[in-house]
Parts: structure tokens; sequence; C-alpha cells
């Protein structure tokens, strides 16, 4: 038969914010309640890997694509409509209408997508995999359907990204990427814009202390939507801290004082995860571990006079430490003597990336 095979293969990095997204004021659009900051990582040690495939075959022009998706090897089912399938739809829709206007293209759009992807790193651990994850997906497809050769824009598919998980709008970009919580109702301004590029500060590093591996209680989605029916630290902290802290934070960014970035990155960290202690019922994602690395960085910190290192905890008790590169050797130290068991419970156990990087 005539069948012709297209495919396409991106990687995206994981981003690991510094001022947390926690909260939607449009669950179906994912519009965020508050703004947020992030560093995207290098891809060397997390990042997600996907493979989208088309066939078309000159015998059947399929009406009622079937698509499928394969997850660290297991298929997924792709709920009807979910998240991926409304990222595909949107992805597929703009494919349609560049082959509306080119009618020399192959119809692309119109042929079920097969879709393989999978995380060099423990999945839905806490560690941003629905980031790189989702941002990996929407990249793949853009460059099968040839949607950047044809005007489709960074910015754009940063939209449709965010549809798929609010964080994964941020990896769309590599560097320091702030996400602008917006104001229309229709989402359009509710988009990731670069704060520096990854090369304005090339000495910062992320060390990732994996606590453990296992999937978080709370999924992000259930706990957000949890807190803000419950909490009244949430509203406070939305209208009278996170503003100012964009501000500050960017500013440590652009100027590279990284005592003024720690203070404020371990200072939202804190107040991310008191937030998730007002919900009812509460939402617990430090555990013991995760409390005496908080410790641990703090005595350093003090005793060394200055920041060495800055913690943060996403939704899930792992550990990411952000460190100078002059740093790097002293914390890794520390933390190994007062972890001695993690160098033999995990082959590697501090997965070190120096962040920031491109997102391609
Ligand atoms: O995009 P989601 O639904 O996986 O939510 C991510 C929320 C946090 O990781 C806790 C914070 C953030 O800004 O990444």
């Amino acid at each position: 038969s005539q069948d012709t095979v297209y495919q396409a293969t991106c990687t995206a990095p994981v981003n690991i914010a510094v001022v947390k997204y926690w909260g939607k004021r449009d669950t179906s659009l994912i519009l965020p309640t508050n703004s947020s900051l992030s560093v995207t990582l290098s891809q060397d040690h997390l990042r997600s890997l996907t493979t989208a495939r088309c066939i078309t075959s000159s015998t059947s022009t399929s009406t009622s694509p079937r698509d499928r998706l394969w997850l660290n090897g297991d298929e997924e089912d792709i709920n009807e409509g979910g998240r991926t399938a409304r990222c595909l739809a949107e992805m597929r829709s703009l494919r349609q209408k560049i082959e509306a206007d080119n009618s020399s293209l192959p119809k692309l759009s119109s042929h079920p997508l097969h879709i393989a992807s999978e995380n060099n790193f423990p999945t839905a651990a806490g560690l941003a995999s629905s980031a790189s994850g989702l941002s990996a997906l929407i990249a793949t497809l853009a460059r099968l359907y040839d949607l950047e050769a044809h005007g489709v824009s960074q910015s754009d598919l940063s939209r449709i990204a965010r549809q798929g998980s609010g964080s994964a709008c941020r990896s769309m970009f590599g560097g320091y990427v702030a996400w602008e919580q917006g104001e229309r109702a229709d989402g359009a301004d509710s988009v990731a814009v670069e704060v520096a590029p990854a090369s304005h500060w090339p000495d910062l590093h992320a060390l990732i202390l994996v606590v453990s591996d296992k999937k978080k209680g709370t999924p992000s989605t259930a706990g957000m939507q949890r807190t803000v029916a419950t909490s009244a630290l949430l509203q406070h902290r939305i209208k009278h801290v996170v503003p100012e802290r964009m501000d500050r934070i960017s500013r440590a960014i652009r100027e590279r004082d990284f005592d003024q970035f720690a203070l404020e990155t371990m200072a939202d960290s804190n107040q991310f995860h008191a937030v998730c202690l007002d919900t009812v019922p509460p939402i617990f994602y430090l555990n013991d571990v995760s409390r005496a690395v908080i410790q641990l960085v703090t005595e350093l910190n003090r005793a060394s006079g200055r920041a060495v290192a800055a913690y943060t905890y996403d939704a899930g008790p792992n550990a990411v430490l952000y460190v100078q590169e002059k740093d790097v050797k002293l914390v890794l130290d520390v933390v190994l003597q007062y972890f001695p068991q993690s160098a033999a419970s995990f082959p590697d156990p501090f997965a070190t990336g120096v962040a920031p990087t491109g997102s391609k």
C-alpha cells in the first residue's frame, strides 16, 4: 500500500518553580490564581523524551482517528474531554488551518497519532514530570506538524501546553521563566515569558535530593481545588505576597544576587506548604527527611554567614537545592555526611544538573 510514515521526536526538560503556582481561577483553561517563576533545568538528568508518529494511508483517510499514547512503555487511555485530548485537538486544529491554506501539504490532521513518551526520572513524584511531559508532547507535535515554519510562535505553543498542565507552559522556554497569570477570561494573556536566558546566570546548579520516588499522595489538580475552596492563607498569598515576590526575585535574577534569590525561594516554598497545611482537610507533602534537609540548609547558611543553598519543594517530599557552582562540592559533602545512607540506597543519589539551559 501507499502508507507514508511521518515521525518527530523531541525532548523537554523539567522546570522547578521558585515562586509556586498553586490554585486555578479557571479549571478548564488552566488559568492560575497567581503568577509563578521557575528555572528550566538541563536536559541531561531530568527530561521527557517523546516521539509522535502519524501514518497516512492512501486507502483510508480515517474520519474518526483514534489516537494512542504510551507512557514509560505502558499504554494510557486518552480520556475524552481530558487535558491530553484537549492538547491534541488544539494542535490538530492548528495543522488543519495550515493544510487548508496549503493544499500541497500532506493531510496529517486527519490521521491518528501514536505517541510514546518516557521520563528518565520518577514520574508523578513531585519532580514536575507533568511539566516536561506535556511540554515535550507539544514540542513534538509542533515539529511533526511543522507548525513553527507556518507562523505558530513559541508563545502560542506555551498557551496550549498550559492547557495540558499549568506548569508545562514554563518548560517551553529555557532559562529563567515567568508565567504571568494574565487577566483575560479566555487565557490569551496567561503565558510564559523569559525573564533571563540560561546564559545570564550559568553557574547556578540544581541538586535533586530524591527522598522518595513513590507517586505523590494528593495529585496537584485535586490539591489545588481543595486549597482554593478552603484556604484563607491562599487569598492572602495571592493578594499580598506573590506580586511583590515576583518583582523581587526577578530583580535578584537580573542582578545575580544569590542571597536574595535564596531568601525568596525558601520563603515561597515554605508558604506554599503552609497553604497546603491551611487546606481543609490538610495536605502534607513534606516528610521527616524533607524537614531535616530544611534544618540542615538553614544551619549551613547560618554558620556560613551567607546563603550557600536554597531549598524548594513541590508537591512531594523531594528537595531541590539551588546552589552556586563554587558551593556544589561543599553542599554535597554536607548532605552526604548527614544522610550517608542515601549514597547506598540510590546508585546516583544526587542528579546534579547545571541549571538552566535551553528547552529543546
Ligand atoms: O502543573 P501542575 O498541575 O503539575 O502543578 C504544579 C504545581 C507545583 O509544582 C507544586 C508548583 C509549580 O509552580 O510548579
